[in-house]
């Protein structure tokens, strides 16, 4: 028995070494950690169980008979993240790249059918070459066994992507049908076609980095949702957001331990300027509002005009989507649609309440916007709050214009709790603008246009620029002091605890695509 154990822990070694000594030079030479490195880092201390670790491919292709790495490139396995159950897969770059084919595939397939059956998160820690060229259609055939079960997943546990080296081709399609995309600055690129590819098709001269690193999917693309200086970051920030998100979708958001007190923030009440076309940071009166420096946000650097992320509001999370009038004065755009409109159905499909805090003076005008289809996507953010059965509770900070008051998870389309700040100002549209239309021709009548104009800005604003009139209608359930906004929150949040609200029954909607 002994030589047989011996053998064991001699193939186990094996495994364990991936493609080689020299491939993990190289691999570290990069700053980048190994597949087991990173499991190691993300997992809890001791937690992490192996499986497949003997899978080999079948292929007999391009000398590949004689190349049969243990694992096939790819570290599956489970184990705990501050103690929860969570299934992992490690793709390891240093064999044949993390090319996937038919044996990395299954074993993919594999975990991700018992993170589905167990009901918990799966993370994907991807590095890969895309399909394993040498083995052809079998490749392909693997990444749509997973694009598969990615989307027969969605909604039902929350899949965690990490982009730690190349990914390619087939590599960034599973990612792209996970909840969550993280990347790492100047190591991680996600392409369908590389530059090669794109020098010869379009002639564009354009490197990995330009094209398909970091900073380009955090701006330009919005496909990655974090980005983050090195790999134990990364890693770090995955479990951060782990811990606002439930196991799946028929657990509850998290909570954490939370003694009352402290409840009145004073500071809230001098955050709105004076002028109301004065910018301030929105993130200021979320971070004065929530549990100390539990926010946590999202997709930061795109679509900056709307703030998306989890807090925690008396220990329990919750998803928080606000207007950022520090940026294009909060308007509601493509990108600000798209962005908030994922956010909340993400939140809504994981039992995560949300709060939104609007100071928006309406949708950005002009032919970009247009041609672009603000509609189809403004149309986005409607239908997802529309749907969004969860705890819904809206601000009124500032501004609620025209459509976007409607589309900012108005008392309408289903908010449950409504206030308004004083400050706040319910209208069509702003004082000037509507003056002009509605005073027209009085206004150009008038011996001083100008005067006029200003007359009936005025009277304008005197009517519209409160949160009364709503509130007279009961569109705005409280007008409240800023500084007693978090203990109203407290308290309506916990009112909404037990909330049931069900759907018409259908196949599924279909939202504006
Ligand atoms: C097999 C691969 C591979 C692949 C890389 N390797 N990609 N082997 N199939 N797809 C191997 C290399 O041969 C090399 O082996 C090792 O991995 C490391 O690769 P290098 O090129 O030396 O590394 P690097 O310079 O860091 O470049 C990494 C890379 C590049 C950018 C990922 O390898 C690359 O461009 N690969 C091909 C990417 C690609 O076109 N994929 C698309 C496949 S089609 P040795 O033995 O020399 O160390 C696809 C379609 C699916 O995915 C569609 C589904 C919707």
């Amino acid at each position: 028995m002994q030589d047989k154990i011996k053998a064991l822990e001699d193939k186990i070694e094996s495994a364990k070494l991936g493609g080689g000594e020299k491939r993990i030079e190289a691999q570290h030479a990069k700053k980048k950690l190994t597949a087991r490195e990173r499991v190691h880092f993300l997992m809890d201390e001791g937690s992490f169980e192996e499986i497949g670790m003997f899978v080999t491919h079948r292929s007999t292709n391009f000398g590949l008979e004689n190349n049969k790495p243990l694992g096939d490139g790819v570290v599956t396995g489970y184990g705990n993240i501050n103690g929860r159950l969570t299934y992992v897969f490690a793709q390891d770059f240093t064999v044949m790249g993390g090319s996937l084919a038919e044996a990395h595939a299954e074993k993919i397939v594999k975990i991700m059918d018992m993170a589905m059956k167990n009901g918990a998160p799966l993370i994907g820690l991807n590095d890969s070459g895309g399909a394993r060229i040498q083995e052809g259609v079998v490749s392909l055939g693997g990444y749509a066994d997973i694009f598969y079960r990615n989307t027969q997943a969605s909604g039902v546990i929350p899949q965690l992507s990490a982009i730690m080296g190349p990914c390619a081709g087939g590599a960034v399609y599973s990612p792209a049908l996970t909840d969550f995309i993280s990347m790492v600055e100047n190591t991680s690129y996600m392409f369908v076609t590389g530059p090669n590819v794109v020098k010869t098709v379009t002639h564009e001269e354009v490197t990995s980095e330009e094209l398909g690193g970091a900073s380009t999917h955090s701006t330009k693309s919005g496909v990655t949702h974090f980005t983050y200086a090195n790999e134990i970051a990364c890693i770090n920030g995955l479990k951060k957001l782990l811990s606002y998100i439930p196991q799946n979708c028929e657990d509850g958001a998290p909570s954490i331990p939370y003694t009352a007190g402290d409840e009145i923030r004073d500071k809230l009440n001098n955050i709105i300027p004076d002028n109301p076309n004065q910018p301030y940071d929105i993130r200021e009166v979320i971070s004065g509002t929530v549990d100390g420096d539990s926010f946590h946000e999202v997709h930061k650097d795109y679509a900056e005009n709307i703030v998306v992320g989890f807090a925690r509001l008396a220990g329990r999370s919750i998803g928080i989507v606000a207007n950022q009038p520090a940026f294009l004065a909060g308007v509601l755009d493509n990108n600000s649609s798209k962005k908030a409109a994922r956010f909340v159905r993400f939140c809504d499909a994981f039992n995560i309440p949300l709060l939104v805090f609007e100071d928006v003076p309406g949708f950005l005008p002009g032919t970009d916007q247009e041609w672009n289809a603000i509609i189809t996507n403004g149309a986005k953010l409607l239908y997802a709050f529309s749907e969004a059965t969860v705890p819904r509770i809206t601000v009124i900070t500032r501004k609620a214009y025209g459509g976007a008051y409607d589309v900012m998870n108005s008392k309408h389309i289903g908010a449950d709790m409504n206030f308004a700040w004083p400050s706040s100002e319910i209208a069509v549209m702003g004082a000037k603008g509507a003056a002009e239309i509605i005073f027209k021709k009085e206004i150009k009548e008038a011996a001083d246009s100008e005067v006029k104009l200003k007359e009936k800005e005025a009277e304008y604003a005197e009517m519209f620029a409160n949160p009364y009139n709503a509130a007279a209608r009961g569109y705005v359930d409280e007008v409240i002091r800023p500084d007693q906004t978090r203990e109203k929150l407290i308290k309506a949040f916990k009112m909404l605890e037990n909330k049931v609200e069900t759907l018409p029954k259908k196949k599924h909607g279909n939202i504006p695509m």
